[in-house]
């Protein structure tokens, strides 16, 4: 594990205009050093920084990222040991309080979450009688988490911290359900019932693939890959979708609008959509019988704007901790489900390709975690437009553990600055009779 920046010898200095600036210097237990900008108003000044990139707009002990070496740690534990020995729920419990659990710990907090008491809301079923079968899951997901604001009886409001507890423990209960139902509307088939008695990852799993009146429990195989998938996509750091979530949640909102807002925002291609985004393009490469090379070019061609999906990073430069993992599970799950699939070989030939490449090289583009994570969904049976609700199943565990630190620490409402282009103050023209 990396360690903390070098012991620093004071305060930074920013020399701007004649003028020096004084800036306090900030060291994080890891990562990089952190220069407190946040006097720069007094000076008439501010940072621009597009996407975020550089700055940190919150503290958190929960997750951290080594681009450059490519690991993830959950609470300080390497997310790879956690993957391959604990389950989804024993790390979702981790996320939330720091520590992982006792057996008796994670007993309790399995009954918690798998309460009967937490079934849906009638009302709940009826929104996804409503919606059509055309519709994205994601859109489904989103609905139905901000309508928990309405069904549930519990206030979900952002503090103190144990009503965000409540509340997130109801939304691990309630997204698998969600996600069911979702592939239920997909599939034009009426929707399965959760069994409460059968451990989280095997219930989604058979309410998803059971007939009615015909409960069909998953292998083990596919039970025990699918809760790898979850705890490797359980929390990292600061993505898109967990700042939409907080800041949303700076706001006040309640923590299912925050966590409906975060849903929107997971679904972007450039984000958690890329798992559906890189079946596409391996079936449309396939369909062609372009080269793997013309992809590559396309992928390279600036006035084009296709870009390979599933490869690159904002945090790592090297191969994602989680894509290693992922791309085993791949490979070890296709040959037992779906030995005939094609594109995981595709897969594996771009992947060759892209990484002998100057401009992947250079750019230190590498595969992520969407780059296998389909094959997986797709060699368990699942539909394209289903990996990403698949996604939201893991994520919404540091969703929680996230909306939970905020509450018990200090919150200021989120609000970047701008970088103003526009005109300069001038007169509205005299219209002629006015
Ligand atoms: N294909 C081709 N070129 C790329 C790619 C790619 N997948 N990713 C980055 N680049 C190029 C980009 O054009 C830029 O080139 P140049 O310096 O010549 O302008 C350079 O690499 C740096 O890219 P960037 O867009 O500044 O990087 P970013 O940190 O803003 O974006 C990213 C990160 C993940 C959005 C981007 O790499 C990307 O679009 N990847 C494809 C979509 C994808 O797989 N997303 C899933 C991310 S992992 C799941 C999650 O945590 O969200």
């Amino acid at each position: 594990m990396p360690s903390s920046a070098p012991e620093n010898n004071g305060p930074a200095t920013l020399a701007v205009g004649g003028e020096t600036i004084e800036l306090a210097v900030d060291r994080p237990a890891l990562g990089r050093t952190m220069l407190d900008v946040s006097s720069l108003g007094q000076h008439g000044l501010a940072v621009y920084d597009p996407g975020y990139a550089d700055t940190a707009a919150y503290q958190s002990g929960i997750t951290f990222v080594d681009g450059e070496a490519g690991r993830l740690y959950f609470r300080g534990y390497p997310v790879e040991q956690l993957a391959t020995s604990h389950s989804f729920l024993e790390v979702a419990y981790l996320l939330m309080y720091g520590e992982l659990p006792s057996p008796q710990q994670a007993d309790d907090f399995v009954a918690k979450v798998r309460d009967p008491g937490l079934v849906l809301h009638v009302g709940i079923e009826r929104l996804f009688d409503t919606f059509p079968q055309s519709m994205h899951p994601m859109a489904m997901l989103s609905i139905a988490t901000e309508a928990l604001n309405a069904y549930a009886d519990d206030d979900a409001s952002l503090s103190p911290v144990a009503r965000v507890e409540r509340a997130g423990i109801r939304l691990l209960s309630s997204v698998p359900v969600f996600a069911g139902y979702a592939h239920s509307v997909l599939r034009g088939v009426p929707r399965g019932r959760s069994n409460r008695s059968l451990d989280y990852v095997e219930d989604f799993l058979q309410l998803c693939f059971s007939v009615p009146g015909h409960e069909q429990l998953p292998d083990e195989a596919t039970a025990r890959a699918l809760n790898t998938l979850l705890v490797l996509h359980a929390d990292h750091e600061l993505n898109c979708s967990t700042a939409t979530l907080r800041m949303v949640a700076s706001s006040g909102a309640s923590f299912y609008a925050s966590a409906s807002a975060a849903i929107n925002a997971l679904w972007g291609p450039l984000h958690g959509g890329a798992n559906q985004e890189v079946i596409r393009m391996l079936q449309e490469i396939k369909d062609s019988g372009k080269p793997l090379s013309a992809i590559v070019d396309k992928a390279k061609d600036k006035n084009d704007p296709f870009r390979l999906m599933g490869f690159g990073h904002r945090v790592y430069k090297t191969t994602d901790a989680r894509a290693r993992v992922i791309r085993q599970v791949a490979l070890d799950l296709v040959e037992k489900l779906a030995p005939a699939d094609p594109l995981l070989e595709i897969a594996m030939k771009l992947e060759e390709v892209a990484l002998a490449d100057d401009y992947f090289i250079s750019r230190r583009l590498y595969p992520n975690v969407d780059f296998y994570s389909g094959i997986i969904y797709r060699a368990i049976g699942f539909p394209d437009a289903m990996f990403t609700p698949l996604f939201v199943l893991g994520r919404s565990a540091g969703w929680v553990a996230h909306c939970m630190e905020m509450a018990t620490g200090p919150n200021r409402i989120g609000r970047p600055t701008q970088f103003y282009t526009g005109p300069t103050e001038r007169t509205v023209p005299s219209r002629p009779g006015v």
